[in-house]
């Protein structure tokens, strides 16, 4: 059976989440902040919700709770080659363009960051569609930095094993030459290869940190479905500071469902969901 939550315990839960994670619950999210942390209660033996709340924010110094809480709360849903219009503008024009650019001036380097990176299709498949462009043996210094607040999700990520409904929407070819197929217990799994993990380095990164501790600039940013989570203030914030990791005509992907046209950014907008310093 699961506690039941008052009011004012679904309201402090809900200010401490926005504080902590930018995270804007409706009022309506009640029940599903009741199931998602009816587990956390119990796994600390813990029987009302007020009480869960002093544990977090009082009793528990180490901090670990806080991350739990912020890890059940958050949703992760993502693909490979989730929203493939930006994955055409990669293959068609940034990166060609960039390539072209880079190479002339003798600087082989490639920054990308993909911030909230969830369970890992996004950055895996920034790491294939850069790799249908350079050769990393050919001189290319690659880094993909993915970061996510979740650490649950981020051990999934690094793991890089997906089942084989998940690889739905990677080409065969692709599929071959990226990922090892393995059997466990009967069911197969596709597990991301070495050459494709050593592109990426995952970091649990909050986005709403203060000051971003970033000192060089990133070529393009993916930051996808995760600002619909923000109130408009907080997204402008972030946007604002994206804006600052990127170098002039660096580009910023966000998810089909978010805008900036409302918001003043110094950035233009490109196409939708994609816009340039
Ligand atoms: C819906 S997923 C989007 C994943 C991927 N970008 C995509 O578009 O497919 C949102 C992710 O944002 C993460 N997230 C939520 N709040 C965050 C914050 N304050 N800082 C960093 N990541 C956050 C969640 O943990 C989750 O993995």
């Amino acid at each position: 059976m699961h506690p039941l939550i008052s009011n004012e315990e679904f309201e402090l839960l809900r200010d401490l989440i926005y504080k902590t994670s930018g995270i804007n619950l409706a009022q309506s999210k009640k029940e599903l902040v009741k199931s998602r942390l009816s587990k956390r209660l119990a796994a600390r033996s813990i029987n009302s919700f007020e009480e869960y709340y002093r544990f977090v924010t009082k009793t528990d110094k180490t901090g670990e709770e806080l991350v739990h809480l912020i890890d059940s709360i958050s949703t992760n849903k993502t693909d490979f080659f989730r929203e493939k219009k930006h994955f055409d503008f990669l293959n068609s024009k940034l990166l060609p363009d960039l390539i072209a650019k880079k190479e002339k001036r003798r600087n082989k380097k490639l920054r990308i960051w993909c911030a909230a990176s969830s369970s890992g299709e996004e950055p895996y498949t920034l790491a294939m569609t850069v790799l249908g462009h350079i050769n990393p043996k050919n001189g290319w210094d690659v880094k993909i930095l993915a970061t996510d607040i979740s650490t649950k999700i981020l051990q999934k990520a690094i793991r890089g094993v997906y089942k084989k409904e998940t690889v739905n929407d990677i080409s065969q070819g692709l599929l071959a030459a990226h990922f090892s197929r393995i059997t466990k217990d009967n069911i197969v799994f596709y597990k991301a290869k070495d050459h494709l993990k050593e592109l990426i380095t995952y970091r649990r990164f909050n986005l709403m940190t203060p000051k971003f501790p970033f000192k060089n600039p990133f070529d393009f940013i993916f930051c996808r479905n995760v600002m619909i989570y923000f109130d408009p203030e907080t997204q402008q914030r972030l946007v604002s500071k994206f804006y600052d990791c990127l170098p002039k005509e660096g580009y910023l992907f966000i998810g089909h469902s978010e805008t900036l046209a409302k918001r003043v950014t110094g950035f233009k907008y490109v196409q939708p969901a994609l816009y340039q310093k």
